[in-house]
């Protein structure tokens, strides 16, 4: 099945708003590591692994049906698509390292490590949806222009 335009749009912006819901638990939880409540190293836990998990999802999803329409939907398609493989790399790396930390070392240190990696997260989203994400990027109705030379 092929998708237009605006279908991709709809179907990634839906899952920024899953991520971004999973993203508001894991604010829950370093909260609850700042204030020592007992089994919240355990609840981050849990909430960690379902956001690494939808989060490396998204990103495939992403790279499967968002970046072959973003090539060609304006002369500035190749710089997005290389703008949007540099930010997934980056963001790989950052789960790769979050994914390695011992939670239960340095309880206020992890907790701002997190709360960092959950803000610049919150970020790249607003600024792909902004950017890539944008309807006037993603449009339906995109015209090719033929250019005859000669
Ligand atoms: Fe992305
Ligand atoms: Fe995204």
């Amino acid at each position: 099945m092929e998708l237009s335009a605006s279908q991709v749009r709809s179907l990634i912006l839906d899952e920024h708003t899953v991520l971004r819901d999973v993203l508001e638990e894991i604010d829950e939880t370093l909260g609850e590591m700042t204030r020592r409540v007992p089994g919240a190293i355990g609840r981050l836990r849990g909430t960690l692994r379902t956001f690494q998990d939808a989060f490396l999802r998204h990103l495939n999803h992403e790279e499967t049906v968002l970046r072959p329409l973003l090539v060609d939907v304006d002369a500035w398609g190749p710089a997005r698509v290389e703008a949007m493989d540099e930010e997934h790399r980056a963001q790989r790396a950052a789960i790769a390292e979050l994914s390695r930390l011992a939670l239960d070392q340095d309880l206020d240190a992890t907790v701002q490590r997190i709360e960092d990696f959950v803000r610049r997260l919150r970020a790249d989203m607003d600024g792909e949806e902004h950017h890539a994400l944008s309807p006037e990027v993603l449009r339906d109705d995109i015209i090719v222009i033929d250019t005859f030379m000669g």
